[in-house]
């Protein structure tokens, strides 16, 4: 694991999609997983300044998310679809048939079969079917939970899972209500990669900025192996990159830090 410090959010953002446009020029038809939250939005505005001013081209990538919020629409302004269309692929010259997201809706679905419903685990299934006829992904980009969840895998997640459907825990929706109108719009549900499907991943990016997560970097890093910081199970990863600013990196101990 390659923890790379930056000076602040921007240098760290940089950083990022360089390493996302090198794999790309390597690998025209790179199988890129994405990631959603504020922590990638420096990274994504750097993709599509590349793509406009020096031509990345992304014409043969194909993508798909780690995960979806479970009631929402794509078209909601909330959903995972809506935040990629807006801040990445609707600027950039991807193919609609090449991007994957999980999808939220399931018809009328009530809220009380979510977790035993076919038509939920029909999709993971298929989901991660569709990643092994691609080739499975290059590279992975990931943020980290202020608890130090990856995708929606919450604490306590298995280290092997694969993409399910999984309950939010009250930390994460009360993190993600400052997009919503009020907590109780915050859906409960998400279909999500498993830790086990994003350790799949041939290589590891996960950026993280900010004191608040300060914390699970640290736990992250230096921290056990555990289901309790999902993040955890990087250590493990043979080519895992972490991307920080200084405030995210504040706890780490001097020998685990490289200067970017
Ligand atoms: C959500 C997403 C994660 C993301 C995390 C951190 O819960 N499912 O993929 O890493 O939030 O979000 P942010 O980058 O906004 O701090």
């Amino acid at each position: 694991m390659l923890v790379v410090v930056h000076e602040d959010y921007d240098a760290m953002s940089k950083k990022g999609a360089e390493i996302i446009a090198s794999r790309i020029r390597r690998k025209p038809n790179l199988v890129l997983g994405l990631a959603t939250g504020s922590t990638p939005l420096g990274l994504y505005k750097e993709l599509i300044k590349l793509h406009k001013n020096e031509g990345l081209d992304f014409s043969k990538v194909t993508t798909f998310n780690l995960d979806e919020y479970v009631g929402l629409p794509p078209e909601h302004d909330q959903s995972y679809h809506f935040f990629m269309w807006e801040n990445l692929f609707k600027h950039i010259n991807i193919e609609r048939s090449h991007v994957h997201v999980p999808q939220g809706m399931y018809g009328d679905l009530k809220i009380s079969s979510f977790e035993t419903d076919p038509k939920i685990q029909q999709f993971c299934s298929w989901y991660e079917d569709e990643m092994l006829r691609y080739g499975g992904l290059d590279i992975q980009v990931l943020g980290i939970g202020g608890n130090g969840h990856i995708a929606f895998n919450e604490p306590g997640s298995s280290l092997g899972s694969r993409t399910r459907i999984k309950t939010l825990t009250e930390k994460t929706v009360k993190d993600n209500a400052r997009f919503f109108k009020t907590v109780n719009d915050v859906p409960r549900y998400a279909i999500t990669m498993g830790i086990g499907t994003i350790m799949e991943a041939k290589e590891l990016l996960l950026l993280a900025n900010g004191d608040g997560k300060a914390d699970a970097v640290k736990a992250a890093v230096e921290g056990p192996i555990t289901a309790m910081c999902p993040a955890s199970a990087l250590q493990l990863h043979r080519k895992a990159i972490i991307l920080t600013d200084k405030k995210a990196a504040g706890k780490l101990s001097a020998e685990f830090v490289t200067y970017g």
